[in-house]
């Protein structure tokens, strides 16, 4: 069983590649579900048939697809806490309808898209199921979710006497739970955790579940994937391939489109230093809108030629946080080794490394965790290709 996730900034392609992806391993008879959470009904559009639905849809033989409605999955498990969250907010004044408004946490649309995966899996037996998500940097941050979430559930069943007699405590002034009642809201809330948890063991398995990540040649989108890699890592969620995507061919006698096409072939090049170790597929502009079967299927074949699309195209953290003592020590891979000239150079919350290579200077900037604020580089060392950076406290 593997489960794909394609995250990256918006507009780059996820939608068009998740569904290239899915067309490529249903073509081999790989029974797969496609899932968005997009609020808009981009599935359809992408695979341009007339409907996709809340529960699975078969698109071609082989595949279905899934527009979650956040509305029913929130009806489903989410009601009674919700409403009752609320009540405790009603009960100290606040207005009904804000009450509402307030109780909705910010992402759990996503949330509840990322836990229609733990459904798939729980009752279909599907070989692969691909999830494309929202166009949010901050979207990712719901894949983590449950790994808290599912942990904080298991402590909070531990003292469901104590929680339930906290729930007792607001009933008497609550307007607005109808059936929530305490124990309910507290059966639907373990329900929700033990769900999280086994989500999150999903996710967190390098064998099942990879992350990819989609780009642009564009400074903007590969920005925005290098902080992706970089949280994945730090939770242990296993990213196994860079797309970039949309690139502008080459040969044009116009000026216009040939001075873009050299750029984007700078930053493809330059990407390949950026994501290093990571592989990186590269897809092209095509000259009219990517969308239907044939188009999706001619654009995996593409970027995957004759590589199964469920193939873990690499295992592995690209960045890694060890504690050691008082010092924290960042292990990455590197494209160079210590006969290489190199240097590091800290902006503010960025990590510079600059090294001559055959074309010039290669510059990459690396987005640093929240950890190394209050921190300064204290020393660093490259040891065959991974290069050891030290921080201390301090700035
Ligand atoms: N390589 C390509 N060549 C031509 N058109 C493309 C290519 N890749 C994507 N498109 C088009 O670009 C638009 C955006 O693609 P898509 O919807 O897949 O991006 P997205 O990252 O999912 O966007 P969002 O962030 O809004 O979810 C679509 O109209 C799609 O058909
Ligand atoms: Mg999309």
């Amino acid at each position: 069983m593997r489960i794909i996730i394609y995250t990256g900034k918006g507009g780059t392609g996820k939608t068009v590649n998740s569904c290239s992806t899915a067309v490529k391993l249903a073509d081999n008879n790989q029974k797969t579900l496609i899932i968005s959470s997009d609020p808009a009904h981009t599935l359809s559009d992408a695979f341009m048939v007339e409907y996709i639905g809340n529960e699975p849809t078969k698109v071609i033989d082989s595949l279905y697809a899934l527009q979650v409605d956040p509305i029913v999955e929130i009806s489903k498990h989410f009601k009674s806490i919700l409403s009752y969250i609320a009540s405790t907010f009603f009960s100290k004044g606040v207005d009904e309808t804000l009450s509402y408004e307030i109780a909705m946490l910010p992402g759990m649309t996503q949330l509840f898209s990322l836990l229609k995966i733990e459904e798939s899996v729980r009752y279909a037996n599907y070989d692969s199921i691909v999830l494309d998500m929202p166009a949010s940097g901050e979207a990712l941050r719901y894949l983590y979710f449950p790994k808290l979430a599912g942990s904080i559930g298991r402590k909070l069943t531990e003292f469901t006497g104590v929680f339930s007699g906290f729930a007792k405590m607001f009933q008497p002034f609550s307007g607005l739970t109808g059936n929530s009642t305490p124990s309910n809201v507290l059966h639907d809330e373990i329900k929700l955790m033990t769900r999280l948890e086994s989500l999150s063991k999903l996710i967190i398995d390098p064998k099942i579940t990879t992350l990819r990540l989609i780009a642009n040649p564009d400074t903007f989108s590969i920005e925005n994937a290098k902080r992706s890699l970089m949280s994945a890592n730090l939770y242990g969620i296993n990213v196994d391939l860079v797309i970039i995507n949309k690139i502008m061919p080459k040969g044009s006698n116009d000026k216009y489109f040939a001075n873009w096409a050299e750029f984007q072939n700078n930053k493809v090049e330059e990407a390949k230093y950026n994501f290093y170790p990571l592989p990186i597929k590269e897809a092209g502009l095509y000259e009219k809108e990517l969308r239907g079967i044939e188009m999706l299927r001619e654009n995996a074949r593409l970027v995957f030629g004759v590589d199964d699309p469920s193939k873990i195209f690499y295992s592995g953290n690209v960045f890694e946080f060890i504690k050691d003592d008082s010092m924290l020590r960042m292990k990455l891979k590197v494209p160079f080794t210590d006969k290489d000239n190199f240097e590091l150079e800290r902006y503010g919350e960025h990590l510079t490394i600059k090294v001559k290579g055959p074309v010039g200077f290669m510059i990459n900037v690396i987005p640093l965790p929240m950890v190394t604020i209050g921190m300064k580089i204290a020393q660093s060392k490259l040891v065959d290709d991974e290069l050891n950076v030290f921080f201390e406290p301090g700035y």
